[in-house]
């Protein structure tokens, strides 16, 4: 998958994604990134990138010109994602389309955001992180990016590894457990592992792990555990 991003902060990138399951993705060209920096294609002295908005109101706006600039030297662009707290939510569902493309431009807005004629010209598809602000769309970006390249195909090689984990089939994931199977926590007290996990009983064990990923599902999370119970 190859990802362009367009920032006026391109040292914040790979950041995270340079390390770890990514960064090794990275290094072996399962994904590539390349950035784009909107300031480099200013065409005034000052190189400036932002501008007041019409109206009046506080903070800048992102010209729609320079960065139609920018973006025009990096085509093709392939889907066009817009990080902002406007846009339709990130979900497992999206980043596991989204692992599927070939090439994904990511703008991402600094101060009040990017001129609205910038995003319908480019048809941009508008991605948020959650109902929160950020100070730039560079972190949502990140986020974003980190949920895709796990799920890229060569990335883990065990397909099983996605199938049991959260939101996969609408539920949130069991609990886990490892040895000791008896710890005495700082409290005193004698903490066991359910004793199913240790029975070798694989039916057994699936079954207590659906009931715990429904139990904990309907406690957290009443949004998701509707959606689960009209499709079951
Ligand atoms: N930029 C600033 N806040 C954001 C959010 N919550 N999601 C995506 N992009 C953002």
């Amino acid at each position: 998958m190859s990802v362009k991003i367009a920032t006026l902060f391109p040292e914040m990138f790979p950041g995270h994604l340079g390390l770890s399951l990514a960064g090794k993705a990275l290094e072996k060209g399962i994904w590539s990134l390349e950035t784009i920096n909107p300031r480099y294609y200013a065409t005034d002295l000052h190189k400036t990138v932002d501008d007041a908005p019409f109206g009046g109101g506080a903070g800048m706006v992102m010209k729609a010109d320079i960065l139609s600039n920018a973006l025009e030297a990096h085509q093709p662009l392939g889907r066009f994602i817009y990080m902002t707290p406007r846009g339709k939510p990130l979900t497992q569902a999206l980043a596991q389309e989204l692992a599927k493309e070939p090439m994904l431009t990511v703008l991402c807005g600094r101060y009040e955001g990017v001129d609205e004629r910038l995003l319908e010209a480019y048809n941009a598809e508008e991605v948020s992180l959650g109902d929160y602000v950020l100070s730039g769309g560079e972190q949502a970006a990140m986020i974003m990016l980190d949920a895709i390249i796990r799920l890229l195909p060569e990335v883990i090689g065990n397909a099983n590894t996605h199938a049991e984990e959260s939101f996969h089939n609408g539920l949130l994931e069991y609990p886990h457990y490892t040895r000791p199977a008896d710890w005495v926590s700082p409290d005193g007290q004698l903490r066991r592992i359910p004793d199913v996990l240790a029975s070798g009983h694989h039916a057994k064990v699936r079954e207590w792990r659906l009931a715990q990923s429904e139990t904990v599902t309907a406690a957290r999370r009443p949004d998701l555990w509707e959606k689960y119970k009209k499709t079951k």
